[in-house]
């Protein structure tokens, strides 16, 4: 789950997807840039996580790094801004391959084409953020269980 700080979104984003999935999918997320490395999750980001019974206070902050691209099959793109930074550092076809847009990978884009960035918001909006992300990491989720099947 990439964002620009993996303060706000990717780490409810990580959370999230680890609540649908098995145990043994590894789920991490990953910032653009590394100005807030080693940091806990914005409070808010704790917070709304809490109301629904998920935890992400071990959250620590850090920026993507070349391994990423290979130890994961996905990674989930919160905006374009980070989309377009990860395939910048995508070293061939198929890192590239594996850089998506969340939203656009949930079929959800039509009615949102990013999820946004809450850090200069209040809590309404970190709210906001966890039911968008919540409904495409269910779609996700779904997806990559079927596939399994
Ligand atoms: P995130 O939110 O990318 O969802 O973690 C932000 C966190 C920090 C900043 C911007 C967005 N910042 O400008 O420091």
């Amino acid at each position: 789950m990439l964002c620009l700080g993996n303060i706000c979104r990717s780490p409810l984003a990580e959370g999230i997807m680890r609540s649908k999935l098995p145990r043994n999918y590894e789920i991490d997320s990953a910032g653009t840039i590394a100005y807030h490395e080693g940091k806990m999750a914005d409070s808010r980001s704790i917070s709304v996580a809490d109301r629904y019974g998920i935890d992400i206070r071990k959250h620590r902050a850090r920026k993507i790094m070349e391994d990423d691209f290979e130890v994961f099959d996905k990674i989930y793109c919160m905006d374009q801004e980070n989309y377009w930074h990860a395939m910048q550092l995508a070293v061939n076809e198929k890192q590239r391959q594996k850089v998506v847009l969340i939203l656009e990978e949930a079929g959800m884009e039509k009615e949102n084409t990013r999820v946004p960035d809450p850090y200069y918001g209040d809590i309404s909006d970190f709210e906001a953020v966890y039911t968008l992300l919540d409904e495409a990491c269910e779609k996700i989720a779904g997806d990559i269980l079927k596939r399994k099947e």
